[in-house]
């Protein structure tokens, strides 16, 4: 039997973790991040791959590039997922089953990170969980 493949995709500033505004993200690190989701991979005897950008056009080009090639992906496009239709279109092109995660409880935020353009493209979304986000996205995408 073949191991399903996820991508893990992780847009800007998620690099910052630990650093970046501990009361908001928590203080778990980018790497602890990378840790959390191999160790789950090797619980669901899955294969992943993650990848963190900066750049809107490298994420589009990430998720076109996973076409034909992953069962899934798991998208933090951090702020892209506030105005990204570029990323919400490249998500709809490839018709991979996405689940969207955010670390923090975006609703308890300012207003302008209450909308998600890119989530319309997912199967659902992981908000405020932490971290553990993103274990709960991979279980839900290797059990379905
Ligand atoms: C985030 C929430 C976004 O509003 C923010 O721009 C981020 C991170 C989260 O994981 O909580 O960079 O996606």
């Amino acid at each position: 039997m073949t191991m399903k493949k996820f991508l893990v995709l992780n847009g800007p500033n998620i690099n910052m973790l630990g650093i970046r505004e501990p009361g908001v993200y928590g203080n778990g690190s980018y790497q602890d991040l990378e840790d959390l989701v191999r160790k789950t991979a090797r619980e669901l005897k899955v294969k992943v791959t993650l990848q963190q950008s900066n750049s809107e056009g490298q994420l589009v080009t990430w998720i076109q590039e996973a076409y034909g090639k992953y069962d899934g992906i798991v998208i933090n496009p951090a702020a892209y997922t506030h105005y990204s239709i570029a990323i919400l279109d490249a998500l709809k092109a490839v018709k991979l089953p996405a689940i969207e995660v955010h670390i923090s409880n975006v609703h308890q935020r300012e207003e302008f990170r209450h909308h998600s353009v890119t989530a319309p493209a997912c199967v659902g979304q992981i908000v405020g969980l932490g971290l553990t986000g993103y274990a709960l996205a991979l279980r839900y995408l290797a059990a379905r």
